[in-house]
């Protein structure tokens, strides 16, 4: 059977606590399954790991995660550091460099649980979205910089990059996603109305890549408008590109309306497969809910589903998620989606679920 080692990273809050649900699952799909075998092994980078060391990971980061065939992350962030040290030390000290430029955020209301929109007199349809996230450039460069700090004339810059190699590889990623569903539908997102450079370039790149898919339908938002569209008008959005920072903003939004940020998952993928790829949840440490076992382990568990697509296991990653679909539709749900499970519940529903549907076979 073919076998594949993963980076477990579960880092701060309560993401060890998603990671280990996602981890029992998969080990119970693999034993069902009988086609593979994966081996998780832990790494201890986080805040506890700085507290310790000075620094969020080991100096030769990539070099240890090039060792492996995926990443499974958890969250990270605490409330003794600030932010921006914790994530610029761990997650973008890993997208960036390992050039894990495709952020797929797929969003969907899976059977059983409540979208927001769902009940809104237009009737509007359960939400069924791609988002494709620029995952390198933008204001997430890294460029920037303070003078005269603590002056009255204090200075900071925070300088967004936009590169034509950059566009140009997202936006055929975003085409060929969109060609590939049902819809064959892809909206693409700027504000070339105000930005007058960077999202100018954008427009002019998704013109010249669209030539080179002529079945796919396409059309162009800006972003304030597009928060609108999203509420509004749901059922007719399939495929979405935009920015690093738009598509963050968006990203969560998306999930809000489609039930609950507890659900959307993050793959950050390296379309040339020179790296690892990088499989998490969309959420943060949630401060509010460490510690209690009430977190919803779906987002999690879904990100192993798509880590097990990325590596070629299309039918486990099937099966996975059919089995999350079947336990919502049975009302095994966290409160963030209006049940009353525990993260134990969840987990449990879903490796029973996979049970029943390994002898169904
Ligand atoms: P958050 O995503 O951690 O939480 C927002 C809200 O959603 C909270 O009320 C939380 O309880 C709820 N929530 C999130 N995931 C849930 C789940 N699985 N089940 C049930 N409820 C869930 O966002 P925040 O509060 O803005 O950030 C907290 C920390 O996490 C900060 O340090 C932030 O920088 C960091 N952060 C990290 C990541 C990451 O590691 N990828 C992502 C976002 C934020
Ligand atoms: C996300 C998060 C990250 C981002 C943070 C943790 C760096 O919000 O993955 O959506 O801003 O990309
Ligand atoms: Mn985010």
């Amino acid at each position: 059977s073919r076998n594949y080692k993963v980076a477990s990273i579960p880092a701060d809050g309560f993401g060890p606590e998603v990671v280990s649900a996602a981890i029992e699952v998969v080990q119970k799909l693999a034993e069902i399954s009988k086609t593979f075998t994966i081996e998780f092994q832990h790494i201890p980078w986080g805040t506890a790991y700085y507290k310790q060391h000075g620094k969020y990971v080991e100096d030769n980061v990539l070099e240890v995660l090039r060792r492996y065939n995926a990443i499974l992350f958890g969250s990270v962030g605490a409330t003794d550091v600030p932010d921006h040290i914790s994530l610029w030390g761990l997650l973008l000290a890993i997208r960036g460099p390992l050039q894990l430029y495709a952020n797929v955020r797929p969003v969907r209301t899976f059977p059983g649980t409540l979208s927001r929109l769902r009940d809104t007199k237009s009737g509007a349809p359960d939400i069924d979205w791609v988002l494709v996230r620029e995952n390198t450039e933008g204001e997430y460069s890294g460029h920037g910089g303070r003078s005269h700090r603590g002056q009255k004339w204090e200075v900071a810059t925070e300088v967004a990059i936009f590169t034509y190699v950059g566009i140009e590889r997202i936006m055929r990623f975003a085409f060929s996603v969109a060609q590939a569903r049902p819809k064959k539908l892809l909206t693409v997102v700027t504000k070339s109305n105000s930005m007058r450079n960077g999202m100018v370039l954008w427009d002019g790149v998704a013109l010249e890549v669209s030539r080179d898919f002529p079945d796919v339908k396409w059309d162009k938002m800006l972003v304030d408008a597009m928060t609108v569209r999203m509420v509004n008008s749901p059922g007719s959005l399939d495929t979405i590109v935009g920015t690093n920072l738009h598509m963050d903003i968006l990203s969560d939004l998306a999930a809000a309306l489609a039930g609950s940020l507890g659900i959307a998952l993050s793959s950050n993928l390296d379309p040339t497969r020179k790296n690892p790829s990088l499989f998490e949840p969309v959420h943060g440490s949630a401060f509010d809910i460490t510690g209690k076992g009430v977190a919803n382990p779906v987002a999690t568990i879904w990100s192993t589903a798509e880590m097990l697509g990325w590596l070629g296991e299309g039918e486990a990653k099937d099966t996975l998620m059919q089995a999350i679909e079947n336990v919502c539709n049975a009302g095994v749900l966290t409160a963030d989606l209006g049940g009353t499970a525990n993260t134990k519940e969840v987990t449990q529903a879903i490796c029973e679920e996979l049970e029943k549907l390994g002898t169904r076979k």
